[in-house]
């Protein structure tokens, strides 16, 4: 996940036409794709040529040594059909395409090379190999697996291919291979198991060489969920490697590796952190070659899962940051401040003085509080790294875990110098494809902790949270949280990679989407496998939502069966086709109002939310079914929705309007998934909401379902100064209540951290939930009034919708098509300028106030009449008695 801000207008983009990118489905390279039939796409770079089209393309296809050239009359530049024959195992083939446009223009040539990947399960010769069994009660005692081989080095090619039971390292003579970390990911391993391709040609030698692989129990087998179960895919770590030249293998996993049981990293786990004896440090290991055999390799079972050259990117270190003080704590310990919270771990820039007899230990957290580390919110997780000195400490990064942390304690070691360790920022490596920022500052900063948010849980799979004992993909945060990742990353590959595990656990629960993917059992109340709206529902509105940001309608297909599987087996009905209130429900959980230990106790009922979900979902999927041809299926769901539609009206809706659960989310999510008929219902909920809003001072009083509707809403019905003035509101609970108490990230609850410092008491206090972030979907579409008209981004809508104090706003968004950008400005009292730069082959739909327009590409400039809200700020509704409610209102 890179960290750079795209340009948005402010440089001239130049008067011809380019292609920016040339990509083969959703790889982030050509290398090790899993496609013998891979499409095409390609962006375009900005230009200022106004209303360019595409009217045709040529594909060069070379494949060994012979070219095809390929002329296709179409306006389409992303995902066309791969025009050759299908490629196989290891083929690499050098693709080339230009496009032509409607005014006779054509681009430059842009070029791909390709490798496929190995693409049978039968290109796999090598085996699974592990050490000795180890304990299962017990973590799993990382260990090393090494073999020499010879080569011959005059190869073109040399690859190695690699997975384990568990995560890896590879090194071949004393040299890390690739820059992956906590390889191979985490995936559903009974269904699916990624394995990665490496170039290793620089590392290999002529004659003599040797490959070395650390292994360590990560969330294969080590403890997860809460209280925790182990072992959940198995309990014997393994390694599957196949080293070839040219094709040959050379190298592969067999009972002629040597185990090497002991080892520097003593212990390794995801929640608990890592143990290192820097006395067992031998360099050498992996360089000069074997000694004698000690123990040789077990041969474990062939992986049953699928073997799967990821679209998805792999995990990197993104960067680093340097501690930005050290603090000394009431009680004497020595704490680095690193400024930021983050998902990672420290690395160590020096050779920590001290005797084979000391040990240093640095403790993770994200808080302090009462100036000393808040390590509460951990739960049981130790997020504890215990360096054993004496020997070599210079360079040590843990391999197989990570912690969420933005201070570090650290005993054992007195004389600390802010330059003695790093912190090592991980993440999926997602390209950045958006960008905010306004006039407002706190909105910004809002905006950035969202970010961080995001790369802190884009670890693999798309996390809660990456800090205490759960770490889990849990669906209901990424399901409302997708739009807001979509616009501002790449997502396709990682959240429909996801999506493909969620399929997989699903179809072993019978119907029920797994309320986390990977599915991890939860004892005792199995809070994981509980049919959930809202989370469970993420099978339909995700795969949905990436099709509207990436015009792919393969995620569709491909999840087809999984919606029918959730809608007709694992949604609980009752009677009348409703949730059945015989089993629970999150519904609007974490609503402010939800006392600390029960957070899905909330005034919304409960059951509302799951049924306005149901109805939503059931529409959607009639409306999947019908872009897929799938006729019977959308007549069913069709029908379906309009029964329990009327069925949510008769039971929810009183005739004039109301709703029975009289809050913000009920309002909100019968107004977002137009549950409302005539306008006079729509009159009642918009002023119902209005005055819930006024009446509770601008605070907010929404859970995960309500939050990202909510501004959203007020939009819809027109009430923009009572979202602006809700999202500007400072105090708790609001979002910018924990900006201002220094927030680097999302919390998930609205007051993690309360007014006077101290930590709330509830259970799930996280400091680093994206959920609430979903806000943020807010600033792009309506504050800075980006968004997709159609999907894959043809056609963006362009609508800003001015409001609050915010006098300026530009976002952008690198589509699949190109750089979208916006900005407007409010230059005095009645006028007010928006830019435009459209990407060639895209379109938008600009609406501003006298203004209705369909534009093509290059810059455009639109000057409106602007107002201010001679009204501003809007007034909390005072009640009967009491002395007035003060609602002091901060620009
Ligand atoms: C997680 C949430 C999740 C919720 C649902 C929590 O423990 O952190 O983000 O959605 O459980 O129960």
């Amino acid at each position: 996940m890179g960290d750079f801000i795209l340009d948005t207008v402010s440089s001239r983009a130049p008067a011809s036409i380019s292609i920016a990118e040339l990509r083969a489905e959703h790889y982030e390279s050509g290398f090790g794709i899993f496609h013998a039939t891979p499409r095409l796409s390609w962006r375009f770079a900005a230009t200022s040529v106004r209303d360019w089209r595409q009217t045709s393309y040529e594909v060069v296809v070379t494949r060994q040594g012979q070219s095809e050239s390929f002329h296709v009359s179409s306006n389409t530049s992303s995902l066309v059909a791969w025009p050759s024959t299908p490629l196989t195992s290891r083929e690499t083939a050098h693709v080339r395409v230009r496009a032509t446009g409607t005014d006779g223009s054509t681009t430059d040539w842009a070029e791909l090379t390709l490798e496929a990947a190995l693409l049978k399960r039968s290109d796999w010769t090598a085996e699974l190999i592990g050490g000795p069994p180890q304990p299962v009660d017990q973590p799993k005692k990382p260990f090393r697996l090494r073999r020499a081989f010879t080569y011959s080095g005059d190869a073109e090619t040399t690859r190695l291919y690699a997975t384990a039971h568990g995560l890896y390292e590879v090194e071949i003579n004393g040299q890390r291979v690739g820059d992956h970390v906590l390889a191979p990911g985490w995936q559903s391993y009974r269904h699916r198991l990624h394995y990665q391709t490496y170039d290793v040609t620089p590392l290999l030698r002529p004659g003599h060489n040797v490959i070395g692989v650390y292994l360590g129990e990560g969330w294969f087998a080590g403890r997860l969920g809460r209280p925790g179960t182990s072992n959940i895919w198995g309990d014997r770590l393994g390694f599957l490697g196949q080293l070839e030249v040219d094709g040959r293998v050379v190298c592969k996993t067999d009972a002629d590796w040597e185990v090497l049981t002991e080892g520097p990293v003593l212990n390794s786990e995801i929640y608990n952190g890592e143990e290192f004896d820097s006395r067992l440090v031998d360099l050498e290991w992996s360089a000069s070659g074997v000694s004698t055999y000690v123990v040789h390799a077990a041969i474990l079972p062939f992986p049953s899962a699928e073997l799967i050259a990821p679209e998805t990117p792999p995990v990197r270190r993104l960067t680093e940051i340097q501690p930005q003080q050290i603090i000394t704590t009431p009680s004497g310990k020595t704490v680095l401040d690193f400024g930021q919270n983050l998902a990672g771990w420290l690395r160590v820039n020096i050779d920590i003085p001290g005797t084979d007899k000391d040990t240093v230990v640095i403790r993770h957290a994200e808080v302090l509080e009462h100036g000393e580390l808040g390590t509460r919110p951990l739960r049981t997780a130790k997020a504890t790294a215990t360096i054993h000195l004496g020997g070599p400490t210079c360079g040590y990064e843990p391999r197989f875990t990570f912690y969420g942390f933005r201070y570090a304690e650290v005993t054992g070691y007195v004389e600390v110098k802010l330059t003695d360790f790093s912190a090592v920022v991980i993440s999926s490596d997602l390209r950045r494809t958006g960008s905010f920022e306004c006039s407002h500052d706190l909105v910004n900063k809002l905006h950035e902790n969202t970010v961080w948010s995001m790369r802190g849980n884009f670890v693999s799979v798309p996390t809660d949270c990456p800090q205490r004992d759960e770490r889990l993909g849990w669906s209901g945060d990424l399901q409302v949280f997708a739009p807001t990742a979509s616009f501002l990353y790449d997502t396709a590959a990682f959240v429909g990679g996801w999506l493909r595990d969620l399929a997989a656990d699903q179809h072993d629960l019978k119907g029920i989407v797994p309320n986390v993917v990977p599915s991890v059992p939860m004892p005792p109340n199995d809070n994981e496998r509980r049919p959930m709206a809202a989370w469970g529902d993420a099978t339909v509105i995700t795969p949905w939502d990436l099709y509207q940001f990436f015009g792919d309608a393969t995620f569709l297909r491909k999840q087809w069966d999984s919606i029918v599987q959730w809608l007709d087996c694992g949604v609980p009905r009752d009677a009348h086709g409703f949730y059945s209130t015989e089993t629970p429900q999150f519904g609007d959980w974490l609503d402010p109002r939800s006392p600390p230990a029960l957070p899905g106790h909330t005034p919304t009922d409960p059951y509302l939310v799951a049924n306005a979900y149901l109805v939503h979902v059931t529409e959607r999927a009639a409306q999947i079914a019908a872009l897929l041809n799938e006729t019977e299926a959308a007549q069913r769901y069709g029908s379906d929705a309009r029964r329990l539609r009327a069925r949510f009206r008769s039971e929810y809706v009183t005739p004039s309007g109301r709703l029975s659960s009289d809050t913000q989310t009920a309002y909100v999510l019968a107004l977002h998934m137009d549950l409302y008929d005539s306008p006079a219902e729509l009159s009642t909920a918009r002023h119902r909401l209005d005055w819930l809003t006024r009446w509770e001072a601008f605070k907010i009083n929404t859970g995960f379902c309500g939050t990202p509707h909510i501004l959203p809403a007020l939009a819809k019905v027109d009430m923009l100064p009572t979202a602006y003035r809700m999202l500007q509101e400072r105090d708790s609970p609001s979002w910018l209540y924990p900006v201002t108490m220094g927030a680097t990230t999302i919390w998930e609850r609205w007051n993690s951290m309360l007014p006077d410092g101290s930590i709330n008491p509830g259970q799930m206090t996280s400091f680093n939930h994206y959920a609430l972030g979903s806000v943020c979907h807010f600033l792009h579409a309506h504050v800075a009034g980006l968004s997709a008209e159609e999907p894959g981004w043809t056609r963006a809508l362009v609508r800003p919708r001015p409001g609050g104090t915010v006098r300026w706003a530009r976002a952008s968004h690198d589509s699949p098509i190109g750089l979208y950008s916006v900005s407007w400005k409010a230059e005095d009292e009645m006028a007010m300028a928006t830019f435009v730069t459209i990407p060639p082959n895209g379109s938008a739909h600009i609406v501003l106030p006298g203004i209705d327009v369909v534009v093509g590409s290059g810059e455009h400039v639109f000057e409106t009449e602007w107002h201010p809200d001679p009204e501003w700020p809007p007034q909390v509704i005072q009640g009967a008695q009491g002395k007035p409610v003060e609602a002091v209102f901060v620009p």
